[in-house]
């Protein structure tokens, strides 16, 4: 293969972004940024700061103060930092999971969030996924994908993924998790979820991990190959 590329990966909650994208870069021996775990990193830190109440309202003022501070970082074995702290964990609770969309609809939440994966993904060579990484981080990405799968689906893997964590949620609790953090996602002002006109759209309800894969890395070949 010639020239690194750009993959950016977006889709709704749980529908195999993640698995996709770090399959794609192990593949192409690319770098991997899950930009969700970066947003969930702001949302912990605001839940141990007591920035955000029990009535779900954040102290905007003290978020603003204190976010320009905030060292997030990704090691390449996808272990998340938040000031030089290990929050891999922590990130993944149903609690975090419970604000985070909350978090990722705060402008300057996302405009520190977007210069920090824009740098990362600066000399190429990258699969990022999220939300907006087609349509606003990297808007000339080379390839663009849209994920979906059905919520039945979507829902076993979220419930499977807890319980191998030893977390315990019950199906509806899952499901109704991942709809309302959809709609707060492609609902908000700030960069919502879209499927932007150029990205191609992979339903992986019905597809294993290496079938997924397979798919994917024929586009980057294709793409390759045209340069
Ligand atoms: O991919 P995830 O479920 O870990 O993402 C966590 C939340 O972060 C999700 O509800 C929406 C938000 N997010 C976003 O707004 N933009 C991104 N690029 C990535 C995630």
């Amino acid at each position: 293969m010639k020239n690194k590329i750009t993959i950016a990966i977006d889709g709704y909650a749980a529908c195999g972004k993640s698995t996709l994208a770090k399959d794609l870069a192990k593949a192409l021996g690319y770098t991997f940024i899950d930009s969700g775990a970066m947003y969930r990193a702001v949302a912990l830190y605001c839940l141990e700061n007591h920035l955000i109440d029990t009535n779900g309202v954040v102290n905007l003022e003290q978020l603003e103060k204190s976010i320009g501070s905030l060292q997030i970082e990704i090691s390449s074995d996808q272990k998340v930092f938040l000031n030089q702290k290990d929050i891999s964990e922590a990130i993944r609770t149903p609690r975090v999971a419970g604000i985070v969309s909350k978090i990722a609809a705060i402008k300057l939440v996302r405009q520190k969030l977007v210069e920090q994966q824009q740098a990362l993904g600066k000399a190429g060579g990258i699969v990022m996924d999220g939300r907006d990484i087609g349509s606003v981080v990297f808007p000339n990405a080379e390839l663009k994908l849209f994920v979906t799968a059905s919520d039945a689906i979507r829902t076993q893997r979220r419930l499977a993924e807890l319980r191998s964590k030893g977390e315990q949620q019950s199906e509806a609790d899952v499901l109704d998790n991942l709809k309302s953090r959809d709609l707060q996602d492609s609902t908000r002002a700030e960069s919502p979820l879209i499927q932007v006109a150029d990205a191609m759209v992979l339903d992986t309800s019905n597809l294993n991990r290496e079938e997924q894969l397979a798919w994917a890395l024929l586009e980057v070949q294709k793409i390759i190959e045209q340069q």
